[in-house]
């Protein structure tokens, strides 16, 4: 057989979101895409800024030579100045673009870290529920992803994360705000964790890093702001792109930055670039380096995700669906209801096969490493939460 049976079995095991976002776009060209309620799949629907579009234009008609060419793997030093500007004000630290490796999105840059620090059999802790690409990430690098549950609210639980630290543990990932659960991990966790880390490192030896998943950074809601790392851990690099800020999922820009006090930081570096050239990526687009050097900052109105937000939770409180309050990004993650006459939530993917029927799609939570809970990405337009209304109650009404 031409597959290795290990990659069947996973592409049969994991691939929850696509294969949901497959059937939608089959369901959207049987009955048209107007009479389905898409909630599959985290492809943010607000336009790129103007001067996004503009940029593509202009570059599209220059004569300037080498536009296309190889550059340094790590990415063009204007751009990785121009993200080292984006970080240092985020993290509250100064950041050089030399630590800056540009990277294709967020998993690409996840994945040059994950060939850059690990080694057979090493493990990753992550919080559960987690975006359920991680575990390939990890295992495509000898990994293997180590899961802990969060608290009951879904903010981290620090003390089960330090209990589940052993000397095989090289990193722990984070993802704020989460994606399924739009929640934002507080700054006085981030400070706890890295407590536990340095307790660890003081009985074990063992230094771990904070790889910090960030692609949802800016889609905050009532003025939050997402905690930094740099100052609170030095062994920490983070992981993030431009697909879900600036709309540009398509284009596979992103990059990794790595906390400038981090143990061996030039060495980190030059592994994450070589890791960026071995794992054939080379180096991140050209056109996009270009257009994100000059557009990081352009000003984004995300409030419609919040007006929207608003809108499902109102369906979905009518219906008698619970779920948790997503504090940033474009996910609802949402409780499985108890069928009629029972009391444990049912069976997610059952459940979302039944919501289906009345063509709403939603991903079951099993794919994110939570059962019995199921996550609506709300990044569609109003009118489709809006005309989802009834086909909630409907779909609640014939439970049982
Ligand atoms: C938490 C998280 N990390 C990483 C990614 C991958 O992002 P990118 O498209 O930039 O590779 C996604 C995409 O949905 C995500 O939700």
């Amino acid at each position: 057989m031409p597959v290795a049976p290990y990659i069947s079995e996973l592409m049969s095991s994991s691939s929850f979101i696509r294969k949901m976002f497959e059937e939608g776009m089959q369901l959207k060209a049987r009955f048209g895409a107007d009479k389905v309620f898409d909630f599959s799949i985290g492809n943010p629907d607000l336009e790129p800024p103007r001067k996004v579009k503009d940029m593509l234009r202009e570059l599209a008609t220059t004569e300037k030579p080498s536009l296309h060419a190889y550059m340094p793997n790590a990415g063009y030093p204007e751009t990785r100045a121009a993200m080292a500007t984006k970080v240092s004000r985020e993290q509250g630290v100064t950041v050089e673009g030399t630590h800056v490796i540009m990277g294709v999105g967020a998993a690409g840059a996840l994945n040059s870290v994950f060939k850059a620090i690990l080694s057979p059999g090493d493990e990753v802790l992550v919080s559960a529920p987690y975006f359920v690409e991680y575990t390939q990430y990890v295992r495509n690098h000898g990994g293997i992803l180590k899961t802990v549950p969060t608290k009951a609210d879904f903010s981290l639980d620090v003390e089960g994360l330090e209990k589940a630290l052993t000397v095989k543990t090289a990193a722990i990932l984070i993802n704020s705000p989460n994606n399924p659960t739009g929640k934002i991990y507080s700054q006085a966790d981030i400070r706890n964790l890295a407590g536990a880390l340095d307790r660890f490192r003081a009985t074990s030896g063992k230094t771990v890093m904070i790889v910090a998943d960030e692609p949802y950074r800016e889609i905050v809601y009532d003025n939050r702001a997402v905690s930094p790392i740099f100052p609170f851990w030095a062994d920490s690099v983070i992981c993030t792109s431009f697909a879900k800020n600036l709309s540009l999922p398509g284009e596979r820009i992103g990059y990794t930055a790595v906390n400038p006090a981090a143990s061996d930081a030039a060495l980190l570096v030059d592994a994450i670039i070589y890791a960026t050239r071995v794992l054939g990526f080379v180096n991140a687009p050209a056109t996009f380096q270009r257009i994100v050097a000059e557009c990081w900052d352009e000003p984004v109105d995300y409030s419609s995700y919040e007006v929207r937000r608003n809108c499902l939770t109102e369906n979905l409180t009518s219906a008698g669906i619970e779920y948790a309050e997503p504090e940033g990004a474009f996910y609802l993650f949402c409780k499985v209801p108890a069928k009629k006459g029972a009391d444990a939530a049912a069976d997610d993917a059952a459940f979302c096969d039944h919501l289906k029927k009345y063509r709403i799609l939603g991903v079951p939570g099993r794919g994110f490493g939570k059962p019995g809970w199921f996550r609506l990405a709300y990044c569609v337009s109003l009118e489709s939460i809006k005309g989802s209304k009834s086909a909630f109650a409907q779909a609640m009404s014939e439970w049982n």
